[in-house]
């Protein structure tokens, strides 16, 4: 069975889905890994690494789409929304593709793929489980945005990080802010808190209090309860716009006093919510920084500008979209462990084994033999259950 890896086209992408470390352990799963050449150059690896680890290089695109089994990508058409769709045409029926797909984000991409006759799994619906960790990618890329974000604000801000006791005198430690205490939340506090900052952080799920302290950070309490602020999943809940302008009230001074604010509150499939108006970033003192990691889905500070870094009020405001590709060798890293971790589920012997009575492949498969089929897309979507998928059915 051939796993093909093809050049990411999305503009400025440099990630690359496979490195060459993992293959070693595909080849002895019974898998046969094909790289399109000029891959991994990007994220560190030359074409010369991967064969020297076993891939074949292969130059032409269709030839890797043509041969390969399975497919794996970082953006597939869908979380590709730039250039994706030029891959349509050379998905070839019965072709697995792994890799992200924006399963919440239009119904349509996931339809051109189901029409290709392709079958997809969507790493953006790992399980939370223990048995499901080594294939997060989702935490995974959220690790690298929460360390990038705060690397971002200490280069941006005219202050220094740390608190320094010089002969010239005493500088203050930044006050950095986490809106959002998730994978990437966390992860920003543990680096701002590294590289000396007085961090804190405030998410409306109560058991994020005990994860922010743990790292040494302070846990903004606010007087207001969410009402199922967590689902099944561990995801945070929409709330109702009376809470979110509760938040925003209570928020105020808090985002005021600080030097760099993180904002990460995001929930899944829905736009962020708004939770720093334009009247608290005209608050904070002028040369302040704001990094809205929730850019991609309407960001949760009114000012920002997807994709894009502005100042407004005196305050550096960075909307930039998927941050995790500019540190392309350690996000490709990553991946691939988890993307490695994810066919060596999928596959038995070389062969693929699609147990639909496996949580990890079915609630991460959303495209087969034509159909929507993932449960969750289609009640998302509004879409009739599917009675054949639900039941449990078994493929091969
Ligand atoms: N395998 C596992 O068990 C596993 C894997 C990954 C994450 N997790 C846990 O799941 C939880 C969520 O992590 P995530 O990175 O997926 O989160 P996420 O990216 O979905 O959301 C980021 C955070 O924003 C918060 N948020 C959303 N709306 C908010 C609002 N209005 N105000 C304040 N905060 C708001 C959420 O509660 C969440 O903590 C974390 O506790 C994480 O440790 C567990």
């Amino acid at each position: 069975m051939i796993v093909g890896v093809p050049k990411e086209i999305y503009p400025g992408e440099r990630r690359v889905a496979l490195v060459p470390a993992v293959i070693p352990n595909l080849t002895k799963a019974g898998l046969e890994v094909h790289v399109e050449t000029g891959s991994g150059l990007q994220a560190g690896h030359p074409d010369s690494e991967y064969a020297a680890k076993g891939a074949k290089l292969v130059a032409s695109r269709g030839e890797i789409f043509q041969s390969a089994d399975i497919l794996t990508q970082f953006l597939c058409h869908g979380a590709n929304d730039r250039n994706g769709r030029e891959d349509l045409p050379l998905m070839r029926k019965g072709q697995v593709l792994v890799g992200f797909v924006r399963p919440l984000g239009t119904i349509k991409t996931l339809q051109d793929i189901a029409e290709r006759g392709v079958t997809a799994f969507s790493v953006e619906m790992i399980p939370r489980t223990t048995r499901a960790q080594s294939m997060d990618a989702l935490s995974s890329m959220a690790t690298i945005c929460g360390y990038k974000a705060v690397v971002l604000a200490a280069d941006t801000l005219p202050r220094m990080f740390p608190m320094l006791t010089t002969a010239a005198g005493t500088i203050a430690p930044a006050r950095v802010l986490i809106i959002g205490a998730g994978v990437a939340g966390l992860q920003a506090i543990a680096t701002a808190r590294r590289l000396g900052a007085v961090a804190s952080a405030y998410d409306m799920r109560p058991a994020a209090k005990e994860q922010v302290q743990s790292l040494g950070g302070r846990f903004v309490e606010l007087p207001i309860e969410a009402k199922d602020a967590q689902d099944a999943r561990g995801y945070g809940k929409a709330q109702d716009e009376g809470f979110y302008q509760k938040q925003r009230e209570l928020l105020g001074n808090t985002v005021a006093e600080s030097d760099v604010v993180i904002t990460a509150a995001v929930i899944p499939g829905k736009k962020s919510p708004v939770l720093v108006t334009k009247e608290m970033v005209e608050r904070m003192a002028p040369g302040s920084v704001i990094v809205d990691l929730a850019a991609e889905r309407g960001g949760n500070c009114e000012l920002t500008k997807p994709d894009e870094t502005t100042v407004a009020c005196g305050v550096t405001i960075i909307g930039e979209f998927n941050l995790a590709a500019t540190v392309p060798y350690h996000a490709s890293q990553l991946y691939a462990r988890n993307i490695s971790a994810f066919l060596q589920h999928l596959t038995k012997d070389g062969k693929l084994q699609m147990n639909l009575q496996d949580d990890i492949i079915r609630e991460t498969m959303v495209t087969h033999e034509g159909e929507v089929v993932n449960a969750r897309v289609r009640e998302f979507f509004s879409l009739p259950a599917l009675e054949s998928t639900s039941a449990g059915r078994s493929s091969s």
